[in-house]
């Protein structure tokens, strides 16, 4: 069964307090064929990122919820994040995260991050606008500069989902797919449908179909510790650019530098 509820932030603040946020930071940048984002003896543990302001009555929850049951009929659980209920507010672009590995805005975004750090998936789900993911979304998405600068998010699966009035979703899912790549995390696919050509805005056994197995295909790939080539590929470049701009950036970001240096042997 599906345990999808939305998130408690004061409970996220609290049990966060008890974890060591930066448990992923000490692999190796060669990482294995395999990778573990924990302990696999229990259900792989998926949080989901809503973008939409309609939150769990929008279309991408609608899709993402025929996900998450693929995801349940593997063991899954999963607690997903409506961005409209909580306060991510927009990058100020201080350099903060890089200078000294934390951010001075107070609001519900390090709840947040810390919720998928203890997770073993993320699946980011936004409706298009105006061809991009939504602004609730986006701001999420710029405020992880930092993890992506240390690739916080290393070892873990994502899935992409996106719905749009018309058309396109592709580059929007392909998108999402490359922030999870820079932070780390390791894409399994994505699903997306266009609202114009559901009967009555349900959607077609084919798109549900797409998504239910979507949902399997994440919890299956964090079982067997799956790597696609073409992500791998992707990731290593990625690698490669981060330490050549933290090494140039040694002297403004020391943060960035000294964790670099500590755990990637930069
Ligand atoms: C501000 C805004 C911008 C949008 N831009 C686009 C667009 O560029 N292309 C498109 O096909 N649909 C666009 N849409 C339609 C939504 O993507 C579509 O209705 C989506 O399924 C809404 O998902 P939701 O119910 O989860 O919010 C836009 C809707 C809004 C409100």
């Amino acid at each position: 069964m599906t345990r999808v509820a939305e998130t408690d932030l004061a409970e996220a603040e609290r049990s966060i307090q008890k974890k060591d946020p930066h448990r992923t930071q000490g692999k190796s940048m060669n990482a294995a064929s395999k990778v573990s984002a924990g302990d696999k003896s229990g259900p792989m543990k998926i949080v989901c990122l809503v973008g939409s302001p309609h939150g769990r009555r929008g279309n991408t929850a609608r899709l993402l919820d025929e996900v998450l049951r693929g995801a349940a009929s593997r063991g899954a659980v999963a607690e997903t994040v409506f961005l409209r209920g909580a306060e991510v507010r927009p990058c100020r672009g201080c350099d903060r995260c890089h200078i000294e590995g934390r951010c001075p805005q107070r609001d519900d975004f390090a709840a947040i991050r810390e919720r998928i750090m203890a997770a073993d998936g993320l699946i980011m789900a936004s409706p298009n606008y105006i061809n991009q993911v939504s602004a609730q979304l986006k701001a999420f998405i710029d405020r992880c500069c930092g993890v992506i600068h240390c690739l916080g998010f290393e070892g873990r699966y994502g899935a992409a989902v996106v719905t749009s009035g018309g058309g396109p979703e592709k580059m929007i899912a392909d998108y999402l797919n490359q922030f999870h790549i820079m932070t780390g995390i390791h894409p399994v696919g994505a699903v997306h449908a266009t609202m114009a050509e559901m009967p009555d805005g349900e959607f077609t056994e084919a798109v549900r179909r797409r998504a239910f197995h979507l949902g399997r295909r994440l919890v299956g790939a964090w079982k067997t510790g799956a790597r696609y080539p073409w992500v791998e590929r992707r990731m290593a470049a990625f690698h490669a650019r981060m330490a050549a701009l933290i090494a140039y950036r040694r002297q403004q970001w020391p943060f960035e530098y000294d964790w670099w240096q500590k755990h990637r042997g930069l």
